[in-house]
């Protein structure tokens, strides 16, 4: 148990966020599977508010990643707050999102606000999809494979782009596959567990 314990603590340290990704394919069976695992995390009342959307075809990145891009401008160079992006600033992001098209995969995920009607309620929708892209993040890196949590702002482009009812809003969008050569990383610093972590006794 301390062994498998430290092991994925070991293993979660390594995942980076990757930005720069090789045009090599990567297994769609191994894509499914990170799915599968995603579909197994806990939701509010057993609902499993998330639908997960594949995308390999370079016409269909090609035009998220077109309809992204007028979004980020937008962002970069009229919306964001001052303080916005400063904080943005170590981790280099601008504008362009060249890793839309360039990643093998998107993973675009949507969380479903309600059932087949709208009386069917579903609850924690938020936080269990949430859960679920966790679950989803660290499969993936297990497999192998880098992945970037990507949230463009306003993200509705990929209800109409991906044909999703009005039940469901874009939650993330994680291109997914293998890093570049060149692929470069911040150097980030994570928090030790002793300034997340409060025990009773201590
Ligand atoms: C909810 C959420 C939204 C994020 N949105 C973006 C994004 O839009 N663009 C981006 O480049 N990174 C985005 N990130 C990635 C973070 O910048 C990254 O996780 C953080 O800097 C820590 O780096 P690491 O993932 O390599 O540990 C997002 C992460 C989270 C959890």
């Amino acid at each position: 148990m301390r062994r498998r314990a430290e092991q994925l603590r070991q293993e979660a340290a390594r995942r980076r966020s990757v930005r720069n990704f090789s045009p090599r394919p990567v297994p769609i069976e191994v894509l499914r599977s990170c799915i599968g695992v995603a579909a197994q995390a806990p939701s509010g009342a057993n609902k499993q508010p998330w639908t997960f959307v594949l995308i390999t075809n370079p016409e269909l990145k090609r035009a998220i990643r077109a309809a992204a891009e007028v979004e980020e401008r937008a962002f970069y160079q009229e919306r964001a707050p001052h303080t916005w992006l400063r904080d943005l600033e170590p981790i280099g992001t601008t504008w362009e999102k060249p890793f839309l098209e360039e990643a093998p995969a998107l993973i675009a995920v949507f969380a479903q606000l309600h059932g087949a009607t709208p009386r069917d309620r579903h609850y924690y929708v938020s936080e269990s999809v949430g859960l679920a892209s966790g679950f989803l993040i660290l499969a993936l890196h297990q497999a192998g494979l880098a992945s970037l949590t990507y949230t463009p702002s306003p993200m509705r482009f990929l209800t109409q782009l991906l044909g999703r009812p009005r039940g469901e809003r874009p939650y993330l969008l994680l291109p997914v596959g293998y890093p570049s050569e060149d692929a470069k990383v911040p150097v980030l610093h994570r928090k030790e567990l002793s300034e997340v972590l409060v025990e009773f006794p201590p």
